[in-house]
């Protein structure tokens, strides 16, 4: 079990240098099993998501080469086999196997995904799709089999502009026959970074990053190279820690239009910021506004942010209103932010926090990985000492958290308690 410990309330200069993107590297690492050569990701971020994937690969024979942020995924040998629940278990993304697996052998075999507990995360969307496409779907328990003859194109439309299921059904699409459009498909710039992965592969897919995407049917894919995206949620949270303790903080690599949304909600409570060149400066305002915060689908304010910025919230003076619309359970951190101290009420999916309050160093729990960033957030800022436990969520999706927050002048450690 490890730990992180945090002394909070020191000020954050200096760069902090965005990683490749955690949700898009982990649709990358499955599509590329639709390749019957070789695929290059450049700027893969080492976390332990993408740590599970490559034992994923590698369970399937295929052979992983990674270092220095670059990886090699040589698929030519790559065998169909049940993927265990063991793996499948450790993230949501084993289920872009789903996809991938069908489209190359017409047959998966694959339990039902883990990830983080925020919600019922039904995958109903995705099998709905999978079987528009022509495959016949059994469910065993917790087992998804999946097969089909041939995989014929279809149209398919999305009861809800849902990430996963757009990519997934873009994955068991690629390779069918004849033409498939999804229609109300998730825009997320994730989805824009598979798709040309899959056309640099040889694939013919248009529209992806609006809501129509056409995929017309390849008979095959070969070698395919791809730069992972900066992670827009991880550009996100360090530009909140920013606006909370930043003095001129640097924050590179970053998308702006990616962070659009988070920006402008900044902007409107008063924090000051330059952005130029992909690069962000951003320091500590006099005092923060309040405003309210409504989660929606890209472009909207990204729902893995929404427990993120509801710390800095409570350090705005007056009322604000932190909205989630995209899961049930995305409330779990706001416990932890009461013991610290802030003034909460939450009804439902709503958040109404009354600032501004000083928290308190307190022994916290990480009870998924965006919680856990909003926990890291608040001990940064608290006076004394905060312990955060079961950081493992926070691990599978922030590249060297300790090391970036340190360089920036943060107090922070990691505590083996084993
Ligand atoms: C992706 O999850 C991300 N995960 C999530 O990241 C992110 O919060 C989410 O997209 C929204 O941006 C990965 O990319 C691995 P959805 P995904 O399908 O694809 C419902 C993080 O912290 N739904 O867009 O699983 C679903 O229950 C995380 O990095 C169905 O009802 O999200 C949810 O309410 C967590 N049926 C909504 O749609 C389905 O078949 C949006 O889910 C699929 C989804």
């Amino acid at each position: 079990m490890k730990q992180l410990i945090i002394n909070g309330n020191k000020e954050l200069t200096g760069e902090i240098k965005i990683s490749g993107a955690k949700n898009s590297v982990v649709a990358l690492i499955p599509a590329a099993i639709l390749s019957d050569e070789e695929v290059t990701l450049y700027n893969v971020p080492n976390i332990s998501d993408t740590n599970a994937l490559i034992d994923i690969i590698e369970l399937l024979n295929g052979k992983v080469d990674y270092k220095n942020e670059t990886m090699k995924i040589d698929t030519s040998k790559i065998e169909n086999k049940v993927v265990p629940e063991a793996l499948s278990k450790k993230l949501r993304a084993s289920y872009y196997f789903m996809g991938a697996l069908l489209s190359k052998f017409k047959y998966a075999e694959i339990y039902f995904p883990g990830g983080c507990n925020i919600g019922s995360r039904p995958i109903d969307f995705h099998i709905n799709g999978f079987k528009k496409l022509g495959a016949e779907v059994t469910i065993e328990g917790n087992k998804y089999i999946f097969k089909a003859n041939k995989l014929k194109g279809a149209r398919i439309y999305l009861d809800f502009a849902s990430v996963g299921a757009t990519i997934n059904i873009m994955l068991a699409a690629v390779k069918a026959e004849g033409t498939t459009y999804i229609s109300n498909a998730a825009k997320e710039p994730e989805i824009v970074n598979i798709a040309t992965l899959l056309n640099n592969m040889g694939a013919k897919i248009t529209g992806a990053g609006t809501s129509e995407i056409k995929i017309e049917g390849v008979k095959k894919l070969g070698k395919g190279v791809v730069d992972v995206i900066p992670d827009r949620i991880e550009a996100g949270t360090y530009t909140i820690i920013g606006a909370l303790l930043g003095k001129k903080l640097k924050i590179s690599g970053i998308i702006e239009d990616h962070i659009d949304a988070l920006l402008s909600k900044l902007k409107e409570m008063g924090v000051p910021m330059e952005v130029n060149n992909g690069e962000l400066i951003i320091s500590k305002p006099e005092e923060y506004k309040a405003i309210n915060v409504k989660t929606l689908v890209f472009p909207g304010f990204a729902t893995d942010l929404g427990q993120p910025m509801s710390v800095l919230l409570t350090q705005a003076n007056g009322m604000s209103i932190f909205e989630e619309t995209i899961y049930e359970n995305r409330m779990g951190h706001i416990k932890y932010l009461q013991k610290m101290g802030a003034n909460i009420r939450v009804n439902d999916r709503t958040a109404i926090i009354v600032g501004k309050t000083s928290l308190t160093g307190e022994e916290v729990t990480a009870t998924d990985l965006r919680a856990g960033a909003a926990m890291v957030i608040a001990g940064l800022i608290a006076k004394g000492t905060t312990i955060v436990n079961e950081i493992d969520h926070i691990l599978r999706g922030y590249e060297n958290i300790v090391e970036k927050l340190t360089g920036a002048g943060a107090k922070i450690s990691i505590k083996d308690t084993e």
